[in-house]
């Protein structure tokens, strides 16, 4: 199951004394799996659960739910009781639209892998009968026939490069030659193949508030195309997750990259074809836009502060952090120290992020320090940023995060980075722009959902932020990603 970037914990949070691990109901459970849970008769939204207890959501704060309190509970999924007994309620934590609050089970234990057994029996059951017609016939007929035009797209080339990849390799080609025939191939299907997904995404549109029609789609999607894609490198890890999310670093990297990788001509035509959706092209334009506005802001504490100063950055979810290596190649050196904190809730991710930006520091013998914390933005909201002050950091950014986080948290985080950041330091905050007329891409083909925000929902993102913030929204010369640019006033001067 994919994990939500809000469920990634990096490397604290673990205990000695074992406790049953809560787990994500989507996470746990099929999409069919339609938990209902009832307390005390009245039915509210199931969180996560664990083998002892679990979490629902409530409009309603700590008063309507002390702490202790005895209460009747019963679980069913597939519409089948798998729980009923009484818990006691253990914890209540305020959110911005209510409260989550924690129980206790007092009798007996959910016995998770048994409950997941049975969704998956209940899956078995459908995919008999009703089976293939069944989920053919939720699907509507004009995205079928989209599929379809896609699905021909993929096979007629597929069928084309290999023939004349076997003839040209039987001629004695190169490895030159069979990348100016993969070149030339890929300008030729690159504005056919996003032609074909546009429309896609027209079609999309057209069902993505229906949410039985949605998951009837998305798996027909990939029941019928996704398995042809699998030998694509990209699409590959995109798809199948192997870190359990999506966007992993090697994702990044391939972006960044931008060059034929794969096994077949096929395979690379299509990877590079990849690299070039609005999204993947979009991560290499803000990655430059990001190293401008660092060289503004190194340029402007260097005139405030003098010549031996600390010019401070933080990146939140930095990934490889791919504009730190490039600032450093690009500026090679400068008076004072330039000091990066990059953070990351994956430690292979801050792996490749260190080696890359060590190795350009080394060359060029520029003055900086990098640290380096495997956190997760959960731990950063809670507990702070371990080594930082607040009011400490002269630019802090974050790119590839928040178009996976929910408005409130989303809120709360850039709240809590804006304690981090200098009286006159500049934070920037990247998300993907919506509407996206190519989105059909990645939530169809690679079962990777996005937020994607408008201008105002993006400037919304700063909500919680004091008045004398100075906001503004900016799109990247991608026009892919829109930035929350948040200026911290510098305190009035005494007289
Ligand atoms: C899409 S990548 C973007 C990486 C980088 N900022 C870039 O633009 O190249 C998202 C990164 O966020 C990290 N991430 C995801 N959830 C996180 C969390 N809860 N706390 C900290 N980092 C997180 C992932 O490990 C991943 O490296």
């Amino acid at each position: 199951m994919v994990k939500t970037y809000e469920a990634l914990m990096g490397s604290l949070g673990r205990s000695m004394f074992y406790r049953p691990e809560r787990q994500r109901v989507r996470e746990l459970l099929s999409r069919d799996a339609r938990p209902k849970l009832l307390i005390n008769g009245a039915e509210y939204p199931l969180f996560d659960v664990s083998m002892n207890g679990l979490s629902f959501l409530t409009p309603n704060g700590a008063r309507d739910w002390p702490i202790g309190t005895t209460i009747d509970l019963e679980l069913l999924l597939h519409e089948e009781p798998v729980y009923s007994g009484t818990a006691h309620v253990a914890r209540v934590e305020p959110g911005p639209r209510g409260s989550r609050v924690g129980v206790g089970l007092m009798t007996g234990f959910l016995d998770l892998p048994e409950i997941r057994r049975r969704d998956d029996q209940k899956l078995l059951e459908e995919q008999m009968d009703p089976g293939a017609a069944g989920q053919m016939a939720k699907v509507p007929q004009s995205y079928r026939e989209k599929v379809t035009e896609i699905l021909h797209f993929f096979q007629f080339y597929r069928r084309a490069l290999d023939y004349h990849e076997r003839r040209f390799r039987a001629e004695g080609a190169t490895d030159s030659d069979l990348t100016a025939f993969a070149q030339r191939a890929y300008e030729a299907l690159r504005e056919p193949y996003y032609q074909l997904h546009r429309e896609a995404t027209s079609e999309a549109l057209k069902f993505m508030s229906q949410r039985e029609v949605l998951i009837a789609a998305k798996e027909y999607t990939e029941t019928v195309l996704v398995p042809l894609t699998l030998d694509i490198p990209l699409n590959k890890r995109a798809y199948l997750k192997p870190m359990g999310y999506p966007g992993d670093y090697q994702v990044m990297l391939y972006y960044y990259n931008k060059s034929f990788e794969g096994d077949s001509v096929f395979a690379k035509v299509f990877h590079r074809i990849g690299l070039e959706h609005p999204l993947a092209h979009g991560v290499c334009t803000r990655k430059d836009f990001i190293v401008q506005l660092m060289e503004g802001e190194h340029d402007r504490v260097l005139a405030e502060r003098g010549g031996s100063c600390e010019f401070r950055v933080a990146s939140l979810g930095c990934g490889p952090a791919r504009e730190v290596s490039d600032y450093v190649s690009k500026r090679q050196t400068w008076p004072g120290t330039a000091v990066w904190t990059l953070i990351d809730q994956e430690e292979e991710a801050l792996g490749v992020a260190f080696r890359s930006c060590k190795r350009e520091i080394g060359d060029c013998g520029a003055p900086a320090q990098l640290d380096l914390l495997n956190l997760s933005f959960v731990q950063m909201i809670n507990e702070g940023v371990p080594l930082h002050d607040p009011e400490s950091q002269d630019f802090i950014y974050c790119t590839g995060l928040f178009d996976y986080i929910k408005e409130s948290r989303a809120q709360g985080l850039i709240r809590a980075l804006y304690d981090l950041l200098a009286p006159g330091g500049l934070m920037s905050v990247g998300n993907a722009i919506g509407p996206q007329d190519c989105f059909w891409t990645p939530e169809f083909l690679g079962d990777w959902s996005m937020i994607y925000r408008t201008r105002d929902q993006v400037l919304q993102l700063g909500a919680l932020l004091p008045d004398s913030a100075g906001l503004e929204v900016v799109a990247e010369p991608g026009n892919a990603y829109y930035f929350l640019n948040i200026r911290k006033k510098e305190p009035a001067r005494g007289v």
